[in-house]
């Protein structure tokens, strides 16, 4: 395995698997990576014949008040995880190398990104789908992998693939979860061991939602109200969001009538994590 720092040797290389008509997997990553992210690492291993990982800390989809500083970073340990579940290349440039002085262009999906997590981290998914579509022009894999935790972002990199006529296939991987069902999220190792109990909650109300729609409850503002009231009593918990909505277009339901995403973000002391499930209608 390889570690690529520059833009120029990353697209030299690719080229020459290209031409080789090498099948070309690409998993983008902020780093520390954890069980979700080999997932991921994996699944691109089976149907690749090249695998590129990139490790990039992306500070325009962090906020001013955001934890870019503090994100957590391990390159030592993460070379060895990428290397033992069958990467080729880790692509990990600076921050001058993504965005050099002068640097001016931005990637917008509308109205997608405003909703949920986007209406309390207003600039956060412009930076997403700006650095995820560099990483794309530059890797130009024919697949990329994603994960279902980051449910909404998922969303809109597929909508900006569809609008943008991109030719790469998105799959997205299930959430890996711990054995007591967190799920997996390099942010869990900012939680201090009462948080970490208190942090399944966000789980704990998804399976109370999935509860209720087994009984057959359908209206989704009771269901809303349930979760609401469910995590109310962890102390340490801090609702932002919870959101039911259709799982194509992130299009609130009032029923749960058609595929649904139950979606949710909650800070567990100053750690805002987030959690989601989806429903067949
Ligand atoms: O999901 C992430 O880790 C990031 O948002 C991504 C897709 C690597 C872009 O920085």
């Amino acid at each position: 395995m390889k570690i690529i720092k520059t833009i120029k040797e990353m697209k030299t290389v690719l080229a020459s698997h290209r031409e080789q008509m090498k099948i070309i997997g690409f998993v983008p990553t902020m780093g520390y990576l954890h069980q979700g992210h080999l997932s991921l690492i994996g699944r691109a291993r089976q149907s690749s014949d090249i695998v590129v990982i990139s490790i990039f800390v992306n500070p325009t989809q962090f906020g001013p008040q955001e934890d870019l500083a503090r994100y957590p970073r391990d390159l030592k340990r993460d070379e060895e995880l990428a290397e033992q579940e069958g990467a080729d290349y880790i692509f990990y440039p600076d921050v001058s190398e993504m965005y050099p002085e002068g640097y001016k262009t931005y990637v917008l999906v509308e109205e997608l990104s405003k909703k949920m997590c986007g209406a309390s981290r207003p600039e956060h998914f412009r930076g997403v789908t700006t650095i995820v579509l560099k990483l794309l022009n530059i890797i130009q894999p024919h697949c990329a992998y994603f994960g279902q935790k980051d449910a909404q972002q998922a969303i809109i990199i597929r909508r900006m693939v569809e609008d943008l006529n991109l030719d790469v296939k998105i799959e997205v991987e299930p959430i890996v979860r711990e054995a007591d069902g967190l799920a997996m999220s390099s942010r869990n190792s900012y939680l201090k061991a009462k948080e970490r109990k208190a942090a399944l909650v966000l789980y704990h109300a998804l399976t109370l939602a999935q509860k209720l729609i087994k009984q057959g409850e359908r209206n989704s503002s009771v269901i809303i109200s349930q979760m609401e009231k469910f995590i109310r009593q962890e102390p340490l918990a801090r609702i932002d969001y919870i959101s039911i909505v259709d799982n194509r277009n992130l299009q609130e339901l009032a029923l749960i009538n058609k595929e649904a995403l139950i979606a949710l973000a909650v800070y567990i002391g100053k750690t805002r994590l987030i959690d989601n499930i989806t429903i067949q209608g």
